[in-house]
């Protein structure tokens, strides 16, 4: 009570004003929602730039950051300490307010930065922009919690698309106020190798970059540009530093045997010596798996395991695994020859004889191997092996149930580069995946047993970033609106049992929520997008182009404006390719959508080109440029024929997509 008192008179004499008003537990919006929340009736706590915080020395630092407080107990005391006698599980902790102190007991390292991460969300949510100088009353209350999974992760893919040290860490401190603790790191695929190898310094020298001059071609993305990036060790380590001080393991993936054309083209000896045929996609090779029978792979793969376990300390390390073609390797005589040897009969024990290498490297720097769940498919990998299962619920349930140690994150619930809603930009490979999507992971009602809910360690969301730099420029921040506020059901589901769990509590605490994810500066998606204006036409009209389709109905199909999902050609863009859209009756007063490529997702596209009009039918003048494979124009004269040139050859693929026109009445 001393404590409030002098809190008071410190406020008065300050002139500062704090409102008295205790919330009930849901209207205090915490997400994650935590096991256990008393209020008291009795007054909260005052908390002043003039109250104690006395912290842990392990976290201290990271408290500091946002309330930095006084040393001297003018106004009550913030504790922030360990408490090894809690009878709590692993990172659990109490955090309770009283009128003359908060306490948070943590009962390790982890437990104290959860209670502190709950402890800011009943700040105003001003806090979060750090140094926190105001005054504010904290509820009487009583918290004892704990998280359900040990693997609460978010996947970050920084190969399709680069981001850098600073955009990284400010990922990683969002997630971590969500006590989200793991971030599964993607450093490099086809598109790019992003990480510094001191003992090869080519990888980044050439794969870091594609478009352009660069021998890594862009599927998707910027064309005729060059970029990309990479970060260093320095920047590396900075960024494992930054998340442990959060809380946070860093675990890095190279994503073997498959997705390595961005090193094959660096080392093209590493590949399978076979011939690709590339004459439907203008020369652009897809060879992008390791050769399992060269020996000298190896001691490449050494040198690069070696400097990754040197940068980052965590358990785990993460060699991919996933979608490989295992067609280079049935081509290979020198995998062949090894499979004989061995007398492997499928082509999955050659993967598993790959991994196994690269595990006994992992193993001689004292660390285990993750992997994706395709990795399990020879039936006899080690059940050692941490599995990150994505291809769908059910394949997460069968490595879970057979002893695998599984990471659930499945496309249709977790990938976040999934659209949100149909007709929002974002791949739909794996559906919409909305946010009560993402929520409603239910392993007791898709049949997993108990053994496989045992081996389930945790959810994980991913974000894989090929459209991340076509759309970048539409949006604020187009990472930050594709992960929030999916993120905060990914934290929540990993934080409750599924019996605790209750979407309508979450639908209303995150309204709460929203308002803190403003202020750590998310551009989280508000909600669905609205519809462009204008009654949606389909005037009459022919659709020819230059392009061979592989159906015969294309044309026809184009014409009358059926399949949204638009036309297959069966060869790439060309220079000089055309579609053309001749109309009927001349249109006028309607804006036009014109798309190559999918709809959405810059893929299949004509990678550069123009849009012509014309008048007559015959003679035509271009009017503007395609952007990422897209144009809109608005009609204000009579326009009897509109034709998309293409001005490059090649866009990464084997095929064009064709799409008709979207047609809206000018209603303005
Ligand atoms: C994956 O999405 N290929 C892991
Ligand atoms: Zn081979």
């Amino acid at each position: 009570m001393k404590s409030r008192v002098l809190g008071l008179v410190a406020l008065l004499v300050l002139g500062i004003e704090c409102s008295w008003a205790v919330s009930p537990a849901d209207s205090l919006g915490l997400v994650p929602a935590p096991r256990t929340v008393e209020l008291n009736d009795e007054g909260g706590f005052i908390y002043s730039p003039y109250v104690a915080i006395v912290a842990d020395c392990e976290v201290e630092e990271y408290v500091r950051h946002y309330l930095p407080g006084g040393l001297f107990d003018f106004g009550g005391v913030v504790e922030i300490l360990k408490d090894e006698n809690l009878e709590l599980p692993a990172e659990g902790y109490e955090l309770t307010v009283k009128a003359d102190s908060i306490r948070v007991r943590g009962v390790d390292r982890e437990g104290l930065l959860n209670g502190f991460h709950t402890l800011l969300q009943l700040f105003p949510k001003e806090v979060y922009g750090g140094n926190f100088a105001g005054s504010c009353e904290i509820p009487a209350l009583r918290i004892v919690d704990w998280p359900e999974y040990p693997y609460r992760g978010m996947h970050f893919d920084i190969a399709r698309t680069f981001s850098t040290r600073e955009q990284v860490e400010e990922m990683i401190s969002h997630l971590a106020h969500h006590k989200i603790n793991h971030l599964h790191f993607h450093l490099t695929d086809d598109e790019g190798w992003r990480v510094e190898i001191l003992s090869h310094p080519e990888l980044t020298e050439v794969a870091a970059w594609r478009g352009g001059d660069s021998p890594i071609w862009p599927v998707y993305g910027a064309w005729e540009e060059k970029y990309g990036g990479y970060l260093t060790q320095q920047e590396l380590r900075h960024i494992v530093a930054f998340a442990h001080q959060r809380g946070v393991t860093v675990v890095p993936e190279i994503d073997l045997p498959g997705h390595s054309l961005a090193i094959g083209k660096v080392h093209p000896e590493i590949l399978c010596p076979v011939e690709i045929d590339t004459s439907r996609s203008a020369g652009y090779s897809k060879q992008n798996v390791w050769c399992v029978a060269r020996e000298e792979n190896y001691a490449l793969l050494e040198d690069i395991l070696r400097e990754i376990c040197d940068i980052f300390p965590s358990e785990y390390i993460h060699i991919g695994g996933d979608e490989v073609d295992m067609s280079h390797w049935r081509a290979c005589p020198h995998c062949q020859a090894l499979m004989r040897q061995m007398g492997y009969t499928s082509t999955a024990q050659l993967q598993e004889h790959f991994m196994n290498r690269l595990t006994e490297i992992l193993a001689s720097y004292g660390r285990k191997p993750a992997m994706w769940n395709e990795a399990t498919n020879s039936g006899t990998l080690s059940r050692d092996v941490r599995i990150h299962g994505w291809e769908g619920l059910e394949e997460c349930r069968k490595v879970a149930e057979a002893g695998y140690p599984t990471v659930v994150m499945p496309g249709p619930y977790f990938y976040f580069d999934m659209r949100q809603s149909k007709n929002e930009d974002g791949h739909n490979w794996a559906g919409v995946v909305t946010l009560e999507k993402c929520y409603s992971v239910d392993l007791d009602a898709l049949g997993y047993s108990a053994k496989a809910k045992q081996n389930v360690i945790g959810f994980s969301g991913a974000f894989w970033t090929e459209l991340y730099l076509t759309h970048r420029h539409k949006y604020e921040n187009y990472a930050e609106y594709q992960i929030f506020p999916r993120a905060c059901a990914l934290a929540e589901i990993n934080w409750l049992p599924q019996r605790e769990r209750s979407w309508q509590s979450f639908a209303e605490r995150l309204e709460r929520h929203k308002g803190r994810l403003e202020a750590m500066g998310i551009s989280y998606r508000r909600g669905t997008p609205a519809e462009p204006e204008g009654r949606v036409i389909t005037p009459a009209m022919r659709c020819s182009t230059s392009l061979p389709f592989r159906s015969e109905k294309s044309a026809s199909q184009l014409a009358a404006y059926s399949n949204d999902y638009g036309h297959r050609t069966s060869r790439t863009s060309r220079d000089g390719d055309w579609i053309l859209y001749e109309f009927v009756e001349p249109l006028v007063g309607v804006v036009v959508e014109l798309t190559t490529g999918y709809r959405h997702v810059a893929r299949g596209l004509f990678p550069s080109g123009v849009v012509e009009v014309s008048t007559d039918g015959k003679t035509f003048r271009e009017v503007c440029a395609l952007k990422g494979g897209c144009a809109t124009l608005t009609l204000t004269e009579p326009i009897r024929a509109i034709r998309l040139r293409c001005t490059r050859t090649g866009n990464g693929d084997a095929f064009v997509y064709i799409q008709h026109p979207i047609i809206r009445k000018n209603e303005n």
